[in-house]
């Protein structure tokens, strides 16, 4: 049985005020939790979430990471540093990195096979855009982009992998997946990971990300291949990432 994992992707949003009010709001319903909480923070409120986060069972997260060690890379962030602020997780090939910073797939795989040599949980993000679902490419697509770290780190790297399918058309936008779209495409992810490991297949956890919300988290997280959410407006408001943190 593969437990609800629910994850907050707050992207390039918040203020110190606002990060204390959301962390302690979401803190202040854990008790009636029982999924797994992790919320994926902008790298300069990492400090500040670990501070407000220890000894509970909110996990920490971050949303992107370089692939070396440290050295002249201006601007950005590395596995250790990420670690250092007690992070255990981060969000790898968002479609926002993809398409915003020209991220491959064999770049995000680096980056998968990154964290993972530094312990970390990397919460691999895959989707199609709209025109290719329209041009009935959704299966291809989404193949491709398990493939390539099938590929780089091989199929047991997915027993320390979240995927994440996020719709690029559904992210954002209102738009959600239905949950026969979502189940079908969590099913079809599914069966490319048993083709090579049918335990790793029933293992692997698959979250559905774009618009969930508190009205269809319920109907979403409930389909057999869905195993929780990565969220990205609705968890800037602890009420609503606490309705649907409940429904795991
Ligand atoms: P929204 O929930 O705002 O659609 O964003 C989803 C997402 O991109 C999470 O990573």
């Amino acid at each position: 049985m593969r437990q609800v994992i629910v994850a907050g992707n707050w992207k390039m949003n918040g203020s110190k005020e606002t990060v204390n009010t959301l962390v302690m709001g979401i803190l202040a319903g854990m008790s009636e939790v029982n999924s797994t909480v992790i919320v994926c923070v902008p790298s300069p409120y990492l400090s500040q979430v670990e501070a407000l986060t220890t000894h509970s069972q909110l996990n920490l997260g971050a949303q992107d990471l370089n692939v070396n060690a440290s050295g002249a890379f201006t601007g950005e962030v590395s596995a250790d540093m990420i670690k250092d602020f007690g992070a255990q997780y981060v969000i790898v090939g968002h479609s926002e990195r993809r398409s915003l910073y020209a991220e491959t797939d064999a770049v995000v795989a680096n980056k998968v096979q990154v964290a993972l040599d530094n312990g970390l949980t990397p919460i691999f993000c895959i989707g199609e855009t709209l025109a290719e679902r329209d041009s009935g490419q959704m299966e291809s697509v989404v193949m491709r982009q398990i493939q390539a770290v099938i590929d780089l780190s091989g199929i047991d790297a997915f027993k320390h992998i979240i995927i994440a399918y996020e719709p690029v058309w559904a992210i954002g936008t209102g738009v959600t997946a239905t949950p026969q779209q979502a189940q079908d495409a969590h099913a079809f992810i599914r069966s490319i990971l048993a083709q090579n490991d049918a335990n790793i297949a029933q293992s692997t956890a698959i979250l559905y990300g774009g618009s969930m919300n508190p009205n269809n988290a319920a109907e979403l997280i409930g389909c057999e291949d869905i195993d929780g959410g990565l969220i990205g407006g609705a968890s800037l408001k602890a009420e609503d990432f606490l309705q649907i943190c409940k429904v795991g």
